[in-house]
């Protein structure tokens, strides 16, 4: 298993460009499943989550093509071709939907175009139990039926397909609103959702569905209304930016006292990270091609966050925040609203010195002048990273182990940090 190795204490400066959104590009790869013609998808990022989904999707029947995949030029440019002509297989085996809890997106689309699907339950995982249960019963709701069976989803719609319903999530799921969405295009007549999520990744995966002609309505609120349609046809988009790169990099450059640009992004879609930096004391600013972040020494303060759906301080931004409060001035209060068990970074970033309580969905960090490189061990994605950036931070020699949670969301992660300054660097096993 590969390592990284950083040796901590550079201001890092310069400029990163940010890839498409792992988590837009999730969705938008299991619309294919809804048309025969192909679907190609620009500005794909070279993550392993990617690599997984493919591979799920081609057991399906699915053809999948690469262009444009220079891996010098980051995803600048890679288009990948999805074509769902003839749905082969309509299973998603458990060695697969393991490795990936998005995996679950196949089963809206897979049910809507062909009337049936049997998918693996993908089980809990390092942040929480993370049930599908809205996924299953909104789909019941169109008309589904389901039984679950060796660990595994069987879904079969009516004979004459999915039927379109008022549904309101009783709480707010970013997965469940992606997979009815989709289901709800193929169904008859229309569907409204109801207290859906309002991520930027949903009205992306909305405005290619439209693309493909698809009927929805209410993109950006917290109400849907789609009017199912027969038939979707091929389309071109372009994925958006990935909002928790372009946020772990701009805490990079607080962490260090540093001056990143990260270009090919969006100021709105981290917004609510900008408010909190800025009220840290962190100057931030919109520039034309994304944001710049630049601290030079200035104080950092402790302050409040929680998570919440977005709009609200996302959940996949609470570890890197929380590195970054641990050498503020003052006492941090982060409050975890999303996941149950998210808090898995705080023992890591203790062994490097940081201060933190732990109650019950809260922990309190009292900031410290010096954090010390120490080998630490990645749990999930978020967790790994802000294990990252704490190493930037310190001094002497952090080994941050277990990297492949790493390599699922961070595109080249060691290359745009080094060059910004960063003594980073992969040690292969
Ligand atoms: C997505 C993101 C993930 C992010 C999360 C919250 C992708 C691929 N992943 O995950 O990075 O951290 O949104 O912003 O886009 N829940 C249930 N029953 C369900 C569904 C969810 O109880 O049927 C719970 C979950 O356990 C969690 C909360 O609802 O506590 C929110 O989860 P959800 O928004 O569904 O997250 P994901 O779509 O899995």
């Amino acid at each position: 298993m590969d390592k990284i190795r950083i040796r901590g204490g550079q201001s890092l400066s310069g400029t990163i460009p940010i890839a498409g959104a792992k988590n837009a590009a999730l969705p938008l790869m299991a619309a294919c499943l809804l048309s025969d013609e192909e679907l190609a998808l620009s500005n794909i990022p070279h993550v392993a989550d990617i690599a997984s989904l493919a591979a799920l999707l081609a057991q399906h029947g699915v053809r999948v093509s690469l262009n444009g995949d220079d891996p010098n030029q980051g995803c600048q440019g890679r288009v990948m071709g999805l074509r769902a002509e003839t749905i082969t297989n309509t299973e998603a085996p458990y060695e697969l939907v393991r490795k990936m809890r998005a995996s679950i997106l196949v089963l809206g689309p897979l049910l809507a175009r062909v009337g049936k699907a049997r998918v693996s339950l993908p089980g809990g995982c390092a942040i929480g139990t993370r049930p599908v249960d809205l996924h299953l019963k909104a789909l019941e709701q169109l008309g589904a039926t389901i039984e679950i069976d060796e660990g595994y989803i069987n879904a079969f719609a009516p004979e004459d397909g999915l039927k379109g319903a008022h549904i309101t999530f009783p709480f707010v799921s970013v997965g469940a609103t992606e997979n009815l969405l989709m289901a709800a295009c193929l169904a008859q007549g229309e569907t409204v959702l109801s207290n859906v999520a309002r991520e930027p990744e949903i009205t992306d995966l909305a405005e290619c569905l439209i693309a493909m002609g698809a009927q929805i309505s209410g993109l950006g609120t917290d109400r849907l209304t789609i009017q199912g349609c027969e038939k979707l046809h091929g389309a071109h988009h372009k994925v958006l930016p990935d909002r928790i790169e372009t946020g772990t990099y701009m805490i990079a450059a607080a962490i260090t006292d540093g001056h990143i640009e990260l270009t090919n992004t969006r100021y709105d879609l981290v917004e609510a990270l900008c408010d909190k930096l800025i009220e840290a004391g962190v100057p931030v600013s919109e520039t034309e091609t994304g944001v710049l972040v630049e601290r030079h020494h200035g104080k950092l303060t402790g302050i409040d966050v929680m998570t919440e759906p977005y709009p609200g301080f996302p959940t996949d931004l609470q570890a890197q925040f929380m590195t970054l409060m641990t050498k503020a001035q003052g006492a941090a209060m982060i409050t975890e609203s999303i996941f149950e068990n998210r808090f898995m970074h705080v023992p890591e970033l203790a062994r490097m010195g940081a201060r933190i309580n732990v109650h019950g969905s809260s922990a309190m960090v009292r900031g410290t002048k010096t954090l010390k490189g120490a080998p630490v061990m990645a749990t999930d994605l978020r967790a790994s990273v802000s294990l990252i950036l704490a190493g930037l931070a310190s001094s002497g020699e952090t080994i941050v182990n277990r990297v492949y949670h790493l390599d699922r969301g961070y595109e080249r992660l060691e290359e745009k940090l080094a060059a910004c300054g960063a003594e980073i660097e992969r040690l292969k096993e």
